[in-house]
């Protein structure tokens, strides 16, 4: 892959946006390796987590303003389609997806950075919606998911004014949950993923697809997917082990796979 970088920590897979020279801006060549390589990371059952974030001093400036110059109305749809397309592939996939943001996070950065469970942010992170600054609008499911996170009123003061906010606003507001120093940032990001990963996977994979498919539910309706999803959980061999594990007062071993 030309602009994405991939290591592998036990059985967790870090993903790093790979174009430093442009501030690893998302290009139409970043968006297909995007693709192909979180359907790679959907079918491989060895990678049980996934750590993103940015070489260099940014986490991601945004989509490739270059390519923009020569779209038309139809260009810029297929552009969000295509921008949207990819970020599905990191929205849905049902295992922990954990943001380590570093440096700029604009525009397609913190739109990407929402695609994840949560975010941890470096204590240099700068986030923005900086569209409207250019004449056009967020085009990769910012309008909506920035408003379901942080609430409209917030989302739109941070999409019409287009200010950078530091990570300590961001964390201010919920849109990140942790601010760290720059140089821990990836070794409290791997111990958070570690922590999730020393539970049951297929518990963490129902409760991740129950609280995201609750979210375009009224409650209602999501009581009884949680509902169904216990169901679930109680027919797996992991609550067997986890259960036995608390009543013969040892540490549970989930297969995990
Ligand atoms: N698209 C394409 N190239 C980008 C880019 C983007 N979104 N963001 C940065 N770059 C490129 C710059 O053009 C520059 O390339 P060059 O060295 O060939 O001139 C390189 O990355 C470094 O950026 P530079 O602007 O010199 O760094 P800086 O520290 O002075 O400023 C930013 C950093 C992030 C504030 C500034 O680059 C910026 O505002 N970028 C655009 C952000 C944006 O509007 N994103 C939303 C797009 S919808």
């Amino acid at each position: 892959m030309n602009t994405l970088k991939t290591e592998r920590i036990d059985d967790i897979m870090v993903v790093k946006f790979n174009r430093p020279q442009a501030l690893n801006a998302m290009n139409a060549e970043m968006t297909g390796e995007i693709v192909e390589l979180f359907d790679e990371l959907a079918k491989d059952d060895s990678v049980r987590g996934i750590i993103v974030t940015g070489e260099g001093r940014a986490f991601m400036a945004g989509a490739d303003i270059t390519e923009m110059a020569a779209w038309d109305a139809e260009g810029g749809r297929e552009f969000a389609r295509f921008s949207n397309y990819a970020l599905s592939k990191i929205a849905d996939i049902s295992k922990p997806v954990i943001y380590a943001v570093n440096g700029y996070a604009l525009g397609g950065g913190l739109e990407l950075s929402l695609c994840g469970d949560w975010r941890i942010a470096a204590d240099n992170a700068i986030f923005a919606s900086p569209e409207v600054s250019l004449g056009i609008i967020p085009s990769g499911g910012g309008t909506q998911r920035l408003a379901r996170l942080i609430g409209s009123g917030r989302a739109k003061e941070l999409i019409f004014t287009a200010r950078k906010i530091t990570a300590e606003e961001a964390e201010k507001i919920g849109l990140v949950n942790k601010v760290v120093p720059a140089d821990k940032l990836m070794d409290e990001a791997i111990a958070s993923m570690k922590m999730a990963l020393s539970n049951s996977s297929t518990a963490i994979r129902l409760a991740k697809e129950v609280i995201d498919s609750g979210l375009d539910m009224d409650l209602n309706n999501g009581i009884k997917a949680e509902i169904n999803a216990v169901g679930m959980a109680f027919a797996n061999e992991e609550k067997t082990e986890g259960v036995s594990a608390f009543l013969e007062k040892r540490k549970p071993n989930f297969n995990n796979r």
